[in-house]
């Protein structure tokens, strides 16, 4: 596995094995890796000739007050990781390479930004679209990976890669899950152990309503309202950031379901914010 970090010789690297006609994957991440990362890694493996990460805690997705500062890293562990992973490319810039100091440009997608993380972390979405797009330029990779945990931000990435032209296929991943159902996260590490108690209940709320709408509950406002006492149940210390149910492409609020729907949560368990999401009447 190669370790580059300097963006020019990156995209040299990727411009070379595309001219050979090699297929390239791109996973963008931010480091710490867990099995959903790798799992994308090793899907990038089965699936292109090239398979590129990219590491970097990008500062323009953090608001004010959130954990950039915190955020965990660990290059030597996820080097292996992703070596382990079959990873041809491991790219890691720094911050003053990426953003120069009179950087001024910027990419958004409002409209899919107003709901979910976009309504409680105003500048969230700009970062992830404005550095994705980055990622794509220096990379030109044939196919990018993403999970499906951050449900919004695939979407939102879908739109700006359709509405840009950009020439590259977004591949969305299935959540990967420990053994009780809590989505996997590097912010995991910030639950002390009666909040990690508490939160597989995150995913067991979500196929609570999934079964409600299955057996025919069609009200969106009922089925938060199931939700919401299932939470205070359950998840007694969590605080609720939001819990919606959203159009999965457009993220715009339904009233009634009248197919596949997106149910999105996020819940404060201590110093952990964490997202979880399910696809109700996925198979109508
Ligand atoms: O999902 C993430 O880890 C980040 O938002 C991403 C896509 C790597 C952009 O910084």
């Amino acid at each position: 596995m190669k370790r580059l970090s300097d963006p020019k010789t990156f995209q040299a690297q990727a411009m070379a094995d595309r001219a050979a006609g090699l297929t390239t994957a791109l996973v963008p991440t931010m480091g710490f890796f867990h099995e959903g990362h790798l799992s994308l890694m090793r899907w990038a493996r089965e699936h292109a000739d090239r398979v590129y990460v990219s590491l970097f805690v990008n500062p323009t997705q953090f608001g004010p007050g959130e954990d950039l500062d915190a955020y965990p890293t660990d290059q030597e562990r996820d080097a292996r990781l992703a070596e382990e992973a079959g990873v041809d490319v491991l790219f890691t810039p720094r911050h003053e390479d990426v953003y120069a100091a009179d950087h001024a440009t910027w990419v958004q997608v409002p409209e899919l930004a107003q709901h979910l993380c976009g309504a409680s972390r105003p500048v969230h979405f700009r970062g992830v679209a404005t550095v994705v797009s980055i990622l794509l330029n220096l990379a030109q990779p044939t196919c990018a990976v993403f999970g499906q945990k951050d449900w919004q931000q695939l979407a939102i990435i879908q739109r700006m890669v359709r509405d840009l032209h950009i020439p590259t296929d977004i591949v969305g991943r299935p959540i990967v899950r420990e053994a009780d159902g809590l989505a996997l996260s590097s912010r995991n590490i910030y639950l002390s152990e009666a909040e990690r108690a508490q939160a597989p209940g995150l995913q067991q709320g979500l196929k609570h309503i999934a079964a409600l709408a299955l057996a025919g509950e069609r009200d969106a406002a009922t089925l938060t309202k199931a939700l919401r006492a299932f939470y205070a149940e359950h998840v007694p210390g969590g605080e609720i950031d939001y819990l919606d149910l959203m159009d999965p492409l457009a993220i715009s609020p339904v009233q009634n379901l009248t197919g596949p729907t997106l149910a999105a949560v996020a819940v404060r368990l201590g110093k952990a914010r964490l997202i979880d999401n399910l696809l109700l009447l996925d198979r109508e």
